[in-house]
């Protein structure tokens, strides 16, 4: 193995073990500054930058429960789904590739080998017209998200000014956590009822990259609820 890469895998495995394991168990979530660089994490930039100005980002999905309220009201952000094989995207590639190798160790430490697939990449801009995201939890009932991972990339971020504060109100907690989603901030929280979660109205171009990492079981499972609920209701619009 190549000398830098096997230094990086020490590195990337201290930082999981040493800091975001025990995090993760004393409070749930954990977020750390300069991740990637300033080098990388502008390539990173670039590449997001790149997908808004194509014109590639189109209007995040409502999960279930919110209809009759206007999308806008609830969540205000623009959406891709990335895999990071797509041409353009090779830093975000390599970002991707740095955390799976640190969730991979984390979730061995934690003794949770069910964790061994993830979402694609969803790169967010909220576009800055004071739109944000309402409080929520991201995984409420089991459809196998285990870990949400966001990247932030803003530069020169100013939350008195612009707002886009990430406020996680921690499940039986009296306190809350307000995570502003400046350059090179990696953030790792349980996706399920432990913490839910909101964006603060955003008053300046805002983005970030969120990966969800998932329980193969509990995603098995959730499918074949999936499943069997849309056979039931074909079932039942048969003549
Ligand atoms: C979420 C989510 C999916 C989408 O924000 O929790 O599942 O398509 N989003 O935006
Ligand atoms: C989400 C979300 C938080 C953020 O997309 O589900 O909560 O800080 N995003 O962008
Ligand atoms: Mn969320």
């Amino acid at each position: 193995m190549p000398l830098l890469q096997h230094i990086m895998d020490v590195d990337l495995e201290k930082l999981a073990l040493h800091r975001i394991v025990p995090c993760l168990l004393n409070c749930g979530f954990f977020y750390l500054d300069d991740f990637l660089g300033d080098l990388i994490g502008h390539c990173v930039l670039d590449q997001v930058k790149e997908l808004h100005d194509s014109g590639l980002l189109h209007d995040g999905q409502l999960a279930g429960g919110w209809s009759g309220v206007s999308r806008r009201h609830i969540r205000g952000d623009k959406i891709a789904w990335v895999s990071g094989t797509e041409e353009g995207c090779e830093a975000i590639s390599f970002f991707l590739s740095l955390i799976d190798k640190l969730v991979t160790v984390c979730m061995a430490q934690l003794g949770k080998t069910n964790i061994r697939e993830r979402s694609k990449a969803m790169v967010a801009c909220y576009p800055g017209n004071g739109t944000g995201y309402v409080k929520h939890v991201d995984n409420p009932n089991a459809d196998g998200r285990c870990v949400t991972c966001i990247y932030y990339l803003n530069k020169n971020w100013d939350a008195k000014e612009h707002g886009g504060i990430l406020r996680i109100f921690p499940e039986g907690k009296s306190y809350v956590a307000d995570i502003e989603p400046i350059f090179d901030r990696l953030l790792f929280f349980w996706s399920d009822r432990r913490n839910p979660h909101e964006v603060q109205p955003s008053y300046s171009m805002r983005y970030a990259i969120t990966v969800w990492y998932f329980d193969a079981e509990e995603r098995a499972e959730a499918k074949r609820r999936f499943r069997d609920l849309t056979a039931s209701s074909q079932e039942r619009s048969t003549p």
